[in-house]
């Protein structure tokens, strides 16, 4: 089975790529043949709204006609039956590359004849957040609702979609170098030690779990 993972993170060996890694490490742990890709070493953009993927035109295509760095990704993705994506919440938000990236994936598959039967293949998906604040301010942020939302399109676009949140990251290793006082810098660490190898532990078991039958 292949597993590719879409890391809409900038940095590497960080949160969001390390917890990335683990679900792919889990997954291999079962057999998978597994695929990291990093969306900020690609050059492409968002989706153009051409419309070429919604041409009344036999064959229809299979992906997005458009040819950049994403298009060659799109491909395996099609063919993947596991599919991870990870993202650092930026403003509320997922990051700007992961939005582009999510455009130009499910639109290929959006179907305006019919909304709630899109086009796309079945497979397994998951989620993987990292963010600043702890899940006690949730409510506040809405972020419930963002992340159900994220998950909602997966399983309408794919069947399935399973979702692992990285809260409270440390998000530099010396607090005292930068101008971050809202954070206290010894409980980030303290909790980076303590229940950031838990949840890599967690993104593990995913990766196991996302290869079973
Ligand atoms: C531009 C920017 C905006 C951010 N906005 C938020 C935010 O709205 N909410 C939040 O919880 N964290 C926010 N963060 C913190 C990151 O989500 C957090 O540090 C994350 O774990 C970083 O992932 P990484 O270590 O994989 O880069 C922001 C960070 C940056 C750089």
């Amino acid at each position: 089975m292949k597993v590719i993972a879409i890391n809409g993170s900038p940095r590497k060996n960080w949160n969001t790529d390390t917890l990335l890694k683990n679900v792919l490490s889990g997954a291999a742990s079962a057999g998978a043949e597994t695929e990291m890709v990093y969306l900020y070493d690609l050059n492409f953009r968002g989706c153009r709204s051409c419309m070429m993927c919604k041409l009344r035109k036999e064959p229809r295509p299979d992906c997005c006609v458009v040819r950049d760095d994403l298009a060659a990704v799109l491909k395996r993705l099609h063919e993947a039956e596991v599919v991870v994506l990870g993202s650092p919440i930026y403003f509320s938000e997922v990051s700007g590359e992961m939005r582009s990236f999510l455009e130009r994936f499910l639109f290929q598959y959006l179907n305006y004849d019919d909304y709630s039967k899109p086009l796309s293949p079945a497979k397994k998906t998951a989620w993987i957040f990292t963010m600043n604040i702890p899940e006690s301010l949730f409510g506040e942020f809405g972020y419930s609702a963002l992340f159900q939302r994220y998950a909602n399109w997966m399983k309408l676009y794919f069947g399935h979609c399973e979702t692992l949140l990285a809260t409270d990251t440390m998000q530099v290793k010396d607090y005292s170098c930068y101008h971050l006082g809202c954070w206290d810098s010894d409980a980030k660490r303290l909790r980076h030690e303590t229940v950031f190898p838990e949840e890599c532990k967690r993104a593990y078991e995913l990766g196991v779990k996302l290869m079973e039958p």
